[in-house]
């Protein structure tokens, strides 16, 4: 039951759910049928025709103008990618940044982030990293802010314990501070909506392995088009503004293309953008604003029965600061995660608990299962997390 969409008709697309409590979307989502069929369609194309290439090209772009559409940006902002990791070092490298050069990062936030910007102290970069409070925006960073810096980057929503960092007033802070702004969305995208304009980002990264639906090997690059001045530390013929037509390559005529596509290297992961393509008509007839409305709904009662069990919710617990879908609950995970395992609910470890995160086929039956399992085990005070 959903006030927002019909979940029971999402559901049946995503058989793994059906076969096991899944709660563990922040992790990976399972496989849909329609994701599935796309690629299915891709190999099929493949083993019969030897490639329609530029029909699959054309999807590219199709899926191109999709992805930018999701991001409110255009589609000559968007590049792809591997992964987020992938996406953040394209971004870290773009940066002028010179030795003295400061780069502020979260405490704690995804560490495929932190290492792109970390190995930048090769050439002098200092990163700083700021506490991860229960609220991060403009007010908390800006105190750190100083006449060094030059770059602020984090998550928009926390793979931890679900925060969600007001990355609209701390793009508003770079705005004001002249400062560069990465965003990884790798844990909101498909399920909280993203503005990249409203965020005021330099560059978005994301891979597609979560609220995208799609199995791991794409990711996704925004890169604000008015930022000319960055380029990409590595080239290829698809990053130039004209690629010779005879493809022999000109010393002397290395002119970028003025689109995202200066970040691309080579030939593309077209499985995974078929796939995408797929999921993307998933999530725009269900529309983000409801996945994430439905994700607050599961929160909210889950929330409420944690509360019945005296079982603490590690991270912010209102909707203004919280994520939708992602929930670390404080049981040590060493001791209840096999308990979980046995009882057919599948959920993450995590430094402070259990995290549980929800998906667009996730029920509030989901969780009543959850809570069952846990009670079945019962809850002393000593098997309370900290
Ligand atoms: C915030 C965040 N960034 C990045 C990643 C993954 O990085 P990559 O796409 O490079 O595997 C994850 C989780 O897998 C994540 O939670």
């Amino acid at each position: 039951m959903s006030g927002h969409y019909d979940v029971d008709a999402v559901r049946k697309e995503f058989p793994a759910a059906e076969r096991i409590t899944y709660l563990d979307s922040g992790f990976q989502t399972p496989l849909a049928r329609p994701v599935k069929a796309a690629i299915e369609l891709f190999l099929r194309e493949g083993l019969e025709t030897a490639g329609p290439k530029q029909v699959w090209l054309d999807r590219v772009e199709q899926t191109r103008a999709r992805v930018a559409r999701l991001l409110g940006a255009s589609a000559d902002e968007i590049a792809f990618t591997k992964n987020t990791s992938e996406s953040m070092n394209i971004a870290a490298n773009a940066l002028p940044l010179r030795a003295g050069d400061k780069v502020l990062m979260i405490h704690g936030d995804h560490p495929n982030n932190a290492y792109a910007f970390l190995n930048l102290q090769r050439k002098g970069v200092a990163v700083e990293f700021v506490p991860m409070t229960e609220i991060v925006d403009a007010d908390s960073i800006r105190p750190y802010v100083d006449a060094n810096t030059r770059a602020i980057s984090m998550s928009q929503v926390t793979f931890h314990a679900g925060h969600r960092f007001d990355v609209e007033s701390i793009g508003a802070l770079c705005q004001e501070k002249n400062l560069y702004f990465v965003v990884d969305v790798m844990q909101a995208i498909g399920v909280v909506p993203i503005d990249a304009k409203a965020m005021r980002a330099t560059f978005i990264g994301s891979g597609s392995h979560k609220g995208l639906l799609v199995p791991q090997g794409l990711g996704l690059l925004y890169w604000v088009k008015s930022r000319t001045e960055l380029e990409p530390a590595y080239l290829a013929a698809a990053s130039l503004a004209d690629i010779p037509a005879d493809l022999i390559a000109r010393p002397d005529e290395l002119a970028l293309s003025t689109n995202a596509r200066r970040f691309e290297l080579g030939n593309f992961n077209l499985p995974a953008i078929h796939a995408l393509g797929a999921s993307l008509d998933m999530i725009e007839a269900i529309g983000v604003q409801n996945i994430q409305n439905h994700c607050f709904d599961l929160g909210d009662h889950l929330i409420a029965e944690l509360d019945r069990l005296e079982i603490r919710l590690i991270g912010p617990r209102d909707r203004q600061h919280r994520a939708p879908h992602i929930y670390v609950i404080a049981l040590p995970a060493a001791e209840w995660l096999g308990h979980f395992e046995q009882n057919g609910v599948r959920v993450s470890p995590e430094r402070d608990g259990i995290r549980v995160s929800f998906g667009m086929f996730n029920t509030s039956a989901d969780v009543d299962r959850l809570i069952d399992v846990i009670r079945r085990r019962g809850v002393t005070p000593s098997s309370r997390a900290a």
